[in-house]
């Protein structure tokens, strides 16, 4: 089985919130250098503080991951080996701009493998996202449940893992698929498209009442990030990820009102929630069938949701009003 130790790892999104972390666990597994290309639409500099404080092997470029050339002289120059996939556009940009919201995802998954079948390096290891199913016909949903995405982000998500698993069918290239279900921790976006759990932190803190769009009966599994992190490195690390779709997920489905309810418990705020018109194109249920993970990779989650929600929520009090910067 191959060791992350030692190589050269390319990250298209490495200054995002999943991104980032990843960059710190494998600086911390002694990979030989991490290379980050993001465009900083929503990356931070300030994500990478840590790494940057404590490593020298890690080095960053500001450009855009869909271009097959930017992305040809990097590989080569920096002699990568390996390549994680997590650069994309919020799910929120889709409701602004469809178009881009859509082809991010598959023009950078068409670069990474024009890039892979050239032999410009070796293993791709891309990051999907349980938005590709749609809601849940069945639960808990496992890597066969079909593929029935709501908003232009999700239908990039599924197209660009249909073109990775085609091309690896009949070009036998070294590909893992991870499919993380929603993603929370320190470091995620709390700004323009941020996601409901540090928009609703936010909002506490600036003394504005929590919002949930439509009833609040919609689910979603949630996993802490830095489980991510380690599963993407597992992942890696064991070939008999190959060729596979792998759910990320904790199994466990909770209700958006169920995780309001536990963020205003945590501020002791005790004021009315705000109800809005359901989202256009909301899926109404998510919870991951985590088993193929445990089979393949031995992955369990560490963290729970409670526990997460703590070090996630004292990270924004420690950030409130400090971390300004926007955009990179
Ligand atoms: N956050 C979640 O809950 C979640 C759940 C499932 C899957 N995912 C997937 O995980 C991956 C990372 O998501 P995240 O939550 O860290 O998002 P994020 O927005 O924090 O990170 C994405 C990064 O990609 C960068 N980027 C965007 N377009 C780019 C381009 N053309 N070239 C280079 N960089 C570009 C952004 O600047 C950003 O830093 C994505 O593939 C996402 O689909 C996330």
């Amino acid at each position: 089985m191959p060791s992350i130790k030692n190589k050269n790892v390319l990250i298209t999104g490495g200054a995002g919130f999943i991104g980032s972390h990843l960059t710190d666990m494998l600086l911390k597994s002694g990979v030989g250098k991490v290379v980050i290309v993001d465009n900083f639409f929503l990356g931070k500099m300030s994500n990478l503080k840590d790494a940057l404080t404590n490593y020298e092997n890690i080095k960053i470029y500001r450009d855009d991951a869909r271009n097959f050339g930017v992305m040809q002289a990097i590989i080569q120059n920096e002699e990568i080996e390996v390549v994680f996939n997590l650069a994309t556009i919020a799910l929120n940009y889709s409701f602004f701009n469809p178009f881009d919201a859509y082809m991010v995802n598959v023009e950078i998954a068409n670069t990474l493998l024009e890039l892979q079948k050239l032999g410009q390096y070796k293993t791709l290891i891309h990051s999907s996202s349980s938005e590709a199913y749609g809601t849940a016909l069945y639960s808990p949903m496992d890597e066969n449940h079909p593929l029935n995405p709501t908003t232009p982000y999700a239908a990039g998500k599924a197209a660009a893992d249909l073109m990775i698993q085609s091309f690896y069918n009949v070009l036998n290239l070294d590909i893992a698929i991870i499919r993380p279900f929603n993603n929370y921790g320190p470091r995620q976006n709390d700004k323009q498209l941020a996601a409901i759990i540090p928009l609703t932190a936010r909002r506490i803190q600036n003394g504005e009442r929590p919002v949930i769009e439509g009833t609040g009966k919609q689910t979603r599994d949630f996993i802490y990030v830095e489980d991510t992190a380690r599963a993407f490195v597992m992942a890696y690390e064991n070939e008999n990820s190959r060729g596979k779709v792998i759910n990320l997920g904790s199994g466990i489905e909770t209700t958006i009102h169920e995780l309001i309810q536990n963020i205003s418990e945590y501020y002791d705020y005790k004021g009315e929630i705000e109800f809005r018109p359901e989202r256009k194109a909301d899926v109404n249920r998510l919870c991951a069938s985590a088993l193929l993970a445990n089979e393949i990779l031995g992955f369990e989650p560490r963290v729970g949701l409670k526990d997460g929600l703590k070090l996630t929520l004292d990270w924004y009090n420690e950030h409130a009003g400090k971390d300004i910067e926007s955009n990179g």
